[in-house]
């Protein structure tokens, strides 16, 4: 039999209450030792320790047991090809960001991830470098470059660089029920692994906040509002896939705090405004329109770290 420590503590409880809950605990614990998949015997072991350990720590009530089954039913029903509420649970309760954190081990210089979020699609279309990522979504304008390389320091020519992003109203694409395609697009790095696009400058939005996770976080008076962000995901033969965003400088958001715990310092990148008129780098016409420009340098981490 495997010997996992559940934890038991006597949580004021009698020494005879506290032994009946340890023997619940070890029996369902041995309940899985007959799994032959040991990842699965340690994953649903593991699982069973924790839980019951919460539910001793915090004496669940029968009404709270209840009222957590009728939320993850709730979560069920809205969630559907287009709305996932349980990736939201897993972003808001940092679950996400915490399988980020231990997948994705700090490899010398190489660019942190952050959380995938729901609003990747695989099918966006291919643009061009210098091309538009918006597609008709309204938003500023802003220029994108950047190099793609490895920890080495050598470029990855034909890195495929995925990026997606909400509008200016708060949206995704997919948050419309017109099935339009917009503010997102993969593109290539080019043989000195160079890379560049326009985009939308990042605004503030709120993450899906009508179902039950956003009843949870008004009820915690927690916000659902994302620090302004545009999503990369970026592979290359040989090297880890990198997911992450960057994040505007100056953006109060960030010190308010994002409600998925996405944020990290290195990810937090200068939007420098451009005034209308000022010329852009590809020669683009923007008219009387403001614009911003940033720059980001990515580095992967090799295969396998
Ligand atoms: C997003 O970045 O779009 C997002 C991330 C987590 C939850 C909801 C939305
Ligand atoms: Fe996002």
């Amino acid at each position: 039999m495997t010997t996992i420590n559940t934890g038991a503590a006597s949580n004021g409880v009698s020494a005879e209450q506290a032994e009946i809950e340890r023997q619940l605990t070890d029996q369902v614990i041995a309940s899985f030792d007959g799994c032959e998949n040991p990842r699965l015997r340690t994953l649903m072991q593991s699982l069973v320790k924790h839980l019951h350990a919460f539910i001793r720590e915090v004496r669940l009530t029968e009404a709270e047991w209840n009222s957590a089954i009728a939320f993850l039913t709730e979560a069920g029903h809205i969630t559907d090809d287009k709305r996932q509420e349980f990736i939201l649970l897993s972003d808001v309760l940092g679950a996400s960001m915490m399988t980020v954190a231990v997948n994705n081990e700090a490899v010398g210089n190489a660019t942190e991830a952050t959380v995938f979020g729901p609003f990747f699609a695989a099918d966006a279309p291919e643009i061009p470098l210098g091309g538009d990522i918006a597609g008709g979504a309204n938003g500023q304008p802003c220029w994108v470059e950047g190099t793609v390389t490895g920890t080495d320091g050598n470029p990855l020519p034909g890195a495929r660089i995925e990026v997606w992003e909400a509008d200016e109203d708060g949206f995704y694409d997919a948050q419309y029920a017109d099935g339009r395609i917009a503010g997102r697009a993969h593109l290539y790095a080019d043989a000195d692994g160079n890379y560049r696009f326009w985009g939308l400058t990042p605004t503030p939005y709120p993450i899906p906040h009508d179902g039950p996770v956003g009843k949870m976080l008004e009820a915690v008076h927690r916000s659902p509002v994302r620090a302004s962000h545009l999503h990369f995901m970026v592979t290359a033969r040989g090297k880890r896939t990198l997911v992450t965003h960057i994040f505007v400088e100056g953006d109060p958001q960030i010190e308010i705090g994002d409600s998925v715990f996405g944020v990290k310092d290195s990810l937090i990148k200068a939007f420098e405004q451009q005034a209308p008129g000022t010329p852009t780098p590809d020669g683009r016409d923007l008219g009387d329109r403001a614009w911003t420009r940033t720059r980001f340098d990515i580095v992967l981490a090799p295969e396998g770290c």
